[in-house]
């Protein structure tokens, strides 16, 4: 894993949009693997920036994104897909039938999940997984005790998990119980990853990820395994970790 420290929220959502953004010129096909939540909306603002100065394209970009709540159609403006189009796919030039995120209001849920990771397959796999982390140590909707080997499966969510992300909701009671996510084995699949954490909020995750011990009971420390991990991290994330004795490589 390679850390990059920035000052703040916003060096780091400058650092991620760049970072994305050469990719995409780099490999105008790429396939992005995308995440929802508060931490990428600063990137996703730059990128489309970026993309208003004529700088990227996206329109033979393929994405996936990693989960969706089960229950709400993709004009509930607590989707993800609401979300992602709202926050990222409408203002740029990408081809929305190339964007996916699971469908949370499918008939057949399990049939969902598998036609998922098919699709992720057929487009040859994710070239860059962007991802940030829950408190618990959850990547994507995988909660604390989640296989390592799981691939695109229903979840239920925890009650952290509902109470951090019900300030999205109205009330408590309209955030959804379970939802549609990647798995760990298929976020692993993805050639490589960028993982942001922001905030002194997130200091204890990121302290567990670096210096923790490999464990289901904390989803993100199978980063650890990954050959390609670059997390982009701000100072208050950092705290006092002393970052040249917990990095490795
Ligand atoms: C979002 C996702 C989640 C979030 C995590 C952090 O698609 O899969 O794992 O990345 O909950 O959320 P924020 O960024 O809101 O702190």
């Amino acid at each position: 894993m390679k850390l990059i420290e920035v000052k703040n929220y916003e060096h780091m959502c400058e650092l991620a949009a760049s970072y994305i953004s050469d990719k995409v010129r780099a490999n105008p096909n790429i396939t992005l693997g995308l995440a929802t939540g508060g931490t990428p909306l600063g990137t996703y603002k730059k990128l489309i920036e970026d993309y208003k100065h004529g700088k990227t394209s996206y329109k033979q970009v393929v994405s996936f994104n990693l989960d969706e709540y089960i229950g709400l159609t993709g004009q509930s403006p607590n989707s993800y897909r609401y979300y992602m189009n709202d926050n990222f796919f409408d203002h740029i030039d990408i081809d929305q039938d190339n964007t996916f995120v699971p469908n949370g209001i499918a008939t057949d849920l399990d049939q969902e999940c598998k036609n998922y990771e098919e699709q992720i397959r057929a487009k040859g796999e994710i070239d860059l997984q962007l991802l940030g982390i829950g408190s618990n140590g959850h990547i994507g909707f995988n909660e604390p005790g989640a296989s390592f080997e799981s691939y695109t499966h229903v979840v239920e969510l925890t009650e952290s998990t509902r109470e951090a992300n019900s300030i999205y909701f109205e009330r408590m009671e309209d955030v959804p119980k379970k939802a549609i996510t990647m798995g760990i084995a298929s976020i692993m699949k993805s050639k490589e990853i960028l993982l942001l954490v922001s905030g002194e909020h997130k200091h204890d995750s990121l302290a567990k990820l670096l210096t923790g011990d490999l464990t289901e009971q904390f989803p993100a420390s199978i980063l650890k395994q990954h050959p390609s991990v670059t997390i982009i991290a701000d100072a208050a994330a950092i705290g006092n970790l002393n970052i040249k004795e917990v990095m490795y490589d």
